[in-house]
């Protein structure tokens, strides 16, 4: 595969799989993009992967800025947004910069959102470093800061023109945040492909140790499907887009209930994941089987299935703030089998609430 398009009419943007950054000067030049960009990124990135990136591109007539940002979650914030934009304003006077958004998620969602806001918006390009980045939030425009109260509380849908997925990237990534990444790359093939679940099962030791040839076929499946769903519902409207929060309904109250330190967010929707197809089991939706294969992949990949000692109050709360929290309805995304996927508005509390209290012990 050399590309996977997310279909959107005149927005419509190329999601390229590759070794090395050699031909993105020749991407760019068919975007017609004036040649004046910058690089937000981590120093560390910069000082490993710099020269993997900025050379070609000024040896194709680039000029080239960066900005680079520290490697914190925090980072994802407003006032971190606001220094970035004067940054650019000081370096872009006249110009239309391209913004170059070099590094994980903190890094896409930081830079994508700058670039949606930047008068009025201008073009950016996911260039994601880790496996999650690669897979899911490099992907669909979904660019946001957190607020110190809330989590990507300030955003906007604001699509790339380009993602550039360059697998060598990703040896750097240490055990935990690979696990992390293969947590996410689970979550699409419980949604949408049981080809890459058995995959996972069969090949599990090389997708945690980061074999080429695994992260190809990982990244390769999991953007297929992430291009197509975006490409069917860019903004979560007709609730397409929905699936893809499998297991984030409790993941992503785990990761506010303990203030965003404890569980990276692979870990955080493991746990999420398990609890949605118990649940699933207890309504009568998915199967004892597909349950137990997916609770097995997930403890043999070093992912945890329960919570323990995480406030169930504080899990409550964040719960019933989520904005998948809809009118008083809390959606859940259940599987029906291993690769498919229904979304429900309908899971009374007298179920819920014992399937969820035995995930958070
Ligand atoms: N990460 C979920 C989505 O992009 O909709």
């Amino acid at each position: 595969m050399n590309a996977v398009t997310v279909r959107l009419g005149p927005r419509s943007y190329a999601i390229r799989l590759t070794s090395s950054y050699r031909q993105l000067p020749a991407w760019l030049e068919a975007l017609r993009l004036e040649p004046w960009g910058c690089i937000v990124s981590h120093p560390s990135l910069l000082r490993r992967f710099g020269r993997e990136l900025i050379p070609p591109l000024r040896r194709a007539g680039w000029h080239l800025r960066t900005i680079a940002v520290p490697e914190s979650e925090r980072s994802k914030s407003s006032a971190m947004a606001e220094r970035v934009i004067r940054r650019l304003a000081r370096q872009s006077a006249m110009r239309v910069p391209v913004l170059f958004a070099f590094g994980g998620g903190v890094i896409g969602d930081l830079a994508g959102f700058v670039a949606a806001v930047f008068r009025r918006g201008v073009p950016y390009v996911q260039l994601p470093t880790t496996l999650l980045a690669q897979v899911d939030s490099g992907i669909g425009g979904k660019v946001g800061v957190d607020l110190p109260t809330a989590k990507n509380a300030v955003g906007a849908f604001y699509q790339p023109r380009l993602v550039v997925n360059h697998l060598g990237l990703l040896t750097h990534l240490p055990p935990r945040q690979r696990r992390s990444g293969v947590s996410e790359i689970i979550k699409y093939a419980a949604i949408g492909d049981p080809a890459l679940f058995r995959y996972l099962e069969d090949h599990l030791t090389a997708c945690l140790r980061g074999e080429l040839r695994a992260d190809r076929v990982m990244v390769e499946r999991c953007v297929r499907i992430k291009a197509r769903v975006v490409s069917q519902d860019e903004q979560e409207t007709s609730g397409r887009r929905t699936i893809l929060n499998f297991g984030h309904t409790l993941g992503h109250a785990l990761e506010a209930a303990t203030a965003y330190r404890r569980f990276t967010h692979g870990e955080a929707i493991a746990v999420g994941m398990a609890c949605a197809s118990a649940l699933g089991v207890a309504m009568g939706v998915t199967p004892r089987a597909d349950h137990a294969r997916l609770s097995r992949l997930l403890k043999a990949a070093g992912l945890p299935t329960r919570a323990s000692g995480v406030p169930l109050a504080a899990v409550r709360r964040a719960l019933v703030h989520d904005k998948k929290f809809l009118r008083g309805t809390m959606r859940w995304v259940l599987m029906t089998r291993v690769g498919r996927v229904l979304v429900s508005e309908s899971v009374s509390p007298s179920v819920m609430w014992p399937v969820i209290r035995h995930h958070v012990t």
